[in-house]
């Protein structure tokens, strides 16, 4: 059952289940002292800390709901989005969820955290405390408490209990009762999903950020204010890209395949990295020569050829490797599939990659740089 407020008694109900094992009996013995509702959530809490370690470094000690925690920016994307207000303003984070983003905006000045959950209003205090941070955190909708607010930063729900959105006019709010509030602002910043439609942002006057993170694209971001135009920003080092297509595509890989960020690759920027584009990939690029850029990962092509099990098995096999990581972009053979057709053993680890070229699967066999 879903709580709409964290347990009265939820630092020791967190005590006696930190360690236990979520069998049905340890479940069935807590509840009894706790009730059933609050002993699961304890467990549900544990699990739930235990996989944020890979998004916050004080997981151990936050409080989360599940869906708090899915939607939750990790931390270092946090600080970047702070980082995109000028010191010292007062910012209202107008769904503010458990806190990740409020936490980064209370670290680097005067912040207001708002959601309409009592439950994460709560988490939302409690984890500011655990970071050492100050920020007021109301039980308030966005649409009312955001109304002549000067600096914004907003990331509406994407999904609820039955199922995820990636269109701005299904977010709660919607972009459109939004739209008066970030237009009306000195400075506005809108978290969306990196799978929006492209049409849809367009039509959308606002600077776009599209951003990179450990080489992946977790979200898009609106800014408002300053005027229009599209970047790709590397949160890690803060690098940025200007889109453009790519000049030049090639049938076949030359003696070294890139893979590019995919942040690059949906900011449309893969032309900014210097290199040919392979076949129709939309993602692979290729060089006679070692480039060192830290928007895309380096292999060394060991073969190439058609997209044949039997030829890719006697490559592998003269290469005395087998396959341990299948790439594919735009193929309709999954990973899995590739790899099991691939019938070689030896000790060298191989990875596959394929790709298309018209209506054919072409394959090379690589080896990271
Ligand atoms: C994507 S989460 C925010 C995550 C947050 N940025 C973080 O990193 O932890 C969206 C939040 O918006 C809240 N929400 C939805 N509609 C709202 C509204 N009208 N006013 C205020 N909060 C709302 C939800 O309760 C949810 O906590």
């Amino acid at each position: 059952m879903k709580l709409e407020h964290l347990p009265e008694n939820w630092r020791d109900v967190l005590t006696a289940s930190e360690g236990v094992k979520p069998s049905p009996s340890n479940i069935a013995r807590l509840g009894k002292q706790f009730g059933e509702d609050v002993a699961s959530w304890a467990f549900t809490q544990w699990e739930i800390r235990g996989r944020a370690a890979s998004k916050f470094s004080r997981a151990s000690e936050m409080l989360f709901t599940r869906p708090g925690y899915e939607m939750a920016t990790s931390e270092r994307v946090a600080e970047f989005h702070a980082s995109l207000f000028p010191p010292g303003v007062h910012v209202h984070d107008l769904t503010c969820g458990i806190g990740a983003d409020l936490i980064a905006l209370a670290g680097r000045g005067p912040a207001v955290g708002i959601d309409l959950s009592p439950i994460h209003v709560e988490c939302a205090r409690h984890n500011l405390d655990v970071y050492g941070v100050s920020a007021s955190v109301e039980l308030n909708d966005a649409l009312i408490a955001g109304a002549g607010a000067k600096y914004v930063f907003v990331d509406p729900a994407r999904r609820d209990e039955r199922k995820r959105t990636v269109n701005p006019e299904e977010f709660s709010p919607s972009f459109s009762a939004l739209e008066p509030i970030l237009r009306g602002a000195e400075l506005a910043v809108m978290k969306i999903s990196p799978m929006v439609d492209d049409r849809w942002l367009d039509g959308v006057e606002a600077q776009v950020i599209v951003v990179s993170y450990e080489f992946g694209c977790p979200e898009i971001l609106l800014v408002f204010g300053q005027g229009a135009g599209r970047s790709v920003v590397r949160v890690e080092s803060g690098s940025r890209l200007t889109p453009i297509g790519l000049a030049q595509t090639v049938d076949e890989p030359a003696q070294y395949l890139y893979e590019a960020d995919a942040a690059v690759i949906r900011g449309g920027a893969l032309g900014a990295i210097g290199l040919p584009g392979l076949a129709d990939s939309n993602g692979y690029l290729t060089s006679d020569e070692r480039v060192g850029s830290e928007w895309v990962r380096g292999f060394e092509v060991l073969w190439h050829g058609a997209w044949r099990p039997k030829d890719v098995t006697a490559a592998a096999r003269k290469l005395d490797g087998q396959i341990e990581v299948v790439k594919t972009r735009g193929v309709r053979v999954s990973p899995a599939e590739a790899k099991a057709q691939v019938k070689a053993v030896g000790p060298r680890r191989l990875t596959l990659v394929l790709y298309r070229l018209g209506e054919k699967v072409r394959a090379c066999l690589v080896e990271p740089l």
